[in-house]
């Protein structure tokens, strides 16, 4: 008989604000996979303790990595600060780089701003971590998403042209997640 594994995917959005776009995108890709597959958002990402080498993993950053290591796959979507990427989400990330927990592991990562840029420098910055943290990607693994304030209504995306990305970017790392 043949098995097939449940999987789980972790959203991580690099805003912490309570009406984030970057999170209620996070919110529609869930709402657009198919039903078998669980998704959940990462919550607590401020109470990361600022990262420095030697430091022991506090509460908060134990959870990071739990909810990381329960995760087949994982969605970044992240604002644009200062043509960066946000400390909040930088510093997260740094706390796995001693201990390898997004090695090898399947990513899509997609920055949104209100500017026609779509957050791209912020993008290309986390791509580059992402590659240092040795993530699975391919060349379909990004996704930048220019004036998204337009494109949102109600705590929804409602542009029918990024709904369809989003789709991609799932099928994507589904087929990365199979590879
Ligand atoms: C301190 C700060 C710096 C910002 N810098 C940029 C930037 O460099 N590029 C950009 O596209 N947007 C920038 N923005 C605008 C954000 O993209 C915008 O506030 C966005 O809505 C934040 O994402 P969120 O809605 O998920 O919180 C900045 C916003 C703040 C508060």
């Amino acid at each position: 008989m043949l098995f097939m594994k449940h999987i789980h995917i972790l959203g991580i959005s690099g805003s912490l604000r309570a009406d984030s776009t970057n999170t209620i995108i996070l919110k529609t890709l869930g709402s657009t996979l198919p039903s078998d597959i669980t998704f959940e958002i990462f919550e607590g990402l401020d109470e990361i303790v600022h990262f420095s080498p030697g430091l022991p993993d506090t509460e908060p950053v134990t959870r990071f990595k739990a909810a990381i290591a329960k995760a087949d796959a994982v969605v970044f979507c992240t604002p644009e600060y200062a043509f960066g990427v946000p400390g909040t989400l930088k510093n997260a990330l740094d706390w796995t780089v001693g201990t390898g927990d997004l090695n090898d592991k399947p990513v899509s990562a997609i920055s949104a701003s209100p500017l026609n840029s779509g957050g791209n420098n912020a993008l290309a910055s986390l791509l580059l971590t992402l590659t240092a943290l040795g993530m699975k990607k391919n060349d379909a693994s990004a996704l930048s998403i220019p004036n998204v304030k337009g494109k949102i209504t109600e705590g929804r995306v409602i542009d029918a042209h990024t709904l369809n990305e989003l789709r991609i970017q799932c099928a994507n790392l589904l087929s990365l997640i199979g590879s």
